[in-house]
């Protein structure tokens, strides 16, 4: 069988077409080299060797990214030092002048480095409610040159038709950017329905163990890829050989960590349901989600991520207060699941207005469901939510 037939699971194990020999050849070694060298002596004095200064390429950052296009099914995979640096160095492929199309709920640092840092290079921005393809067509412009999507989005989880979106940019001769992070190369490949560029918060499912920050862009084709790598040099933010390896470690489970945090998030999810304190839960893979037809259209599974409603932001801090396994942190996609608070962590940066247009209102949290045994989280929420109906019978008392 070819490689290129295996299946995912097999191919995160197996990583990058270089290493299909399953071995280090030099010595046997099961696992990539970490190679700590920040320069590559030449053997010649009018050929460069195929690396010469880590900036611009590392034989495990090489392996890191030869995996990724590999499982996203790109031409080029390239390495950042974080998400954001991911984000920004493809945002840089814009030029002064030119507008960008914004799914209107996208993570907090994004909604910065857009609101904030675009501008000053005279690129312009407009949010769009991606979920209406009718709306985001409109908002469309001449000096159009990328449509940016997250799907599911965050933190309500929306759902945004990657497929359709990509033809409305062809058609009018953009780039569709699509943020990948929730759902990973094992749930979703946004290039197999017609996006251009794929980026990863690689801190988070990919690697796994809320133990590095990394970035991952693929491209679609070579051109892309090649103009990309040159700002990835240009701009410097390359991820280091220690934490390519740390990576390539992380994806290699992912398939058994994922598929079993999204079965623990879709019991969760029934819990929270029937419960008369949770005013809403926001799922893809709820058959009465709005995005659901579509979600499972273009998705294989629905992930480790879920948001639910309380009343306000007492009810909010009362269940933070009281809950015991998950860490109370920014962050997600670990082995450790992590509960949050958006308004203030991951969409600190969003102001309060906007913030509310989105839906992220006081009694929002979310869920990123780790590794713990079902059984347990769900006994843990239990209590945690007693502990808010405690609260809220104090009030009514008191009132
Ligand atoms: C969906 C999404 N995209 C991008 C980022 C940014 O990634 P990083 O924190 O690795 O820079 C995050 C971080 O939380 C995220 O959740």
């Amino acid at each position: 069988m070819r490689p290129e037939n295996d299946q995912l699971e097999t191919r995160f194990i197996h990583g990058s077409a270089n290493n299909r020999s399953h071995h280090e050849p030099a010595t046997g070694a099961v696992n990539v080299p970490i190679y700590l060298s920040s320069t590559f002596h030449q053997e010649s004095f009018d050929t460069m060797g195929p690396y010469d200064y880590s900036r611009s390429g590392n034989p495990t950052r090489q392996v890191l990214e030869d995996t990724i296009a590999n499982l996203e099914g790109g031409a080029r995979g390239l390495a950042f030092s974080s998400g954001m640096a991911a984000i920004s160095s493809a945002f840089m492929l814009l030029s002064a002048g030119d507008h960008v199309l914004v799914s209107k709920d996208v993570y907090g640092g994004t909604f910065r480095l857009i609101t904030e840092m675009l501008g000053k290079y005279n690129i312009d921005h407009t949010f769009v409610n991606m979920t209406d393809l009718n709306e985001t067509s409109r908002a469309i412009q001449s000096n159009t040159k990328v449509i940016y999507v997250e799907s599911p989005s965050n933190p309500c989880l929306n759902i945004t038709d990657i497929e359709g979106v990509a033809k409305l940019a062809k058609a009018h001769g953009c780039l569709t950017f699509v943020d990948n992070t929730f759902m990973t190369p094992l749930y979703q490949n946004p290039l197999e329905l017609g996006a251009d560029i794929v980026l990863h918060s690689a801190t988070k499912f990919l690697s796994g163990h809320s133990d590095i920050i990394a970035g991952l862009a693929v491209t679609k084709n070579e051109e892309l890829g090649e103009r990309l790598a040159f700002i990835q040099n240009s701009f410097g933010s390359i991820l280091g050989a220690q934490d390519s390896y740390q990576l390539i470690q992380g994806i290699k489970t992912l398939g058994a960590r994922l598929k079993q945090s999204s079965d623990s998030a879709l019991k969760i999810v029934s819990h929270l349901q029937e419960h008369s304190l949770v005013e809403e839960v926001y799922y893809p893979g709820l058959s009465h989600h709005a995005g659901h037809p579509i979600h499972r259209r273009q998705s294989t599974g629905a992930g480790a991520l879920l948001s639910f409603r309380l009343a306000d932001k007492e009810a909010a801090k009362a269940f933070v207060e009281q809950i015991r396994l998950p860490v109370f942190a920014v962050s997600l996609g670990a082995v450790e699941s992590i509960l949050s608070y958006p308004a203030t962590m991951s969409h600190a940066a969003m102001p309060e207005k906007e913030r509310a247009k989105r839906g992220i209102t006081d009694g929002l949290l979310r869920l990123s469901v780790g590794l713990e045994h079902p059984g347990d989280l769900i006994e843990d929420i239990e209590q945690a939510l007693q502990a808010v109906a405690r609260t809220r019978q104090k009030v009514s008392v008191s009132l």
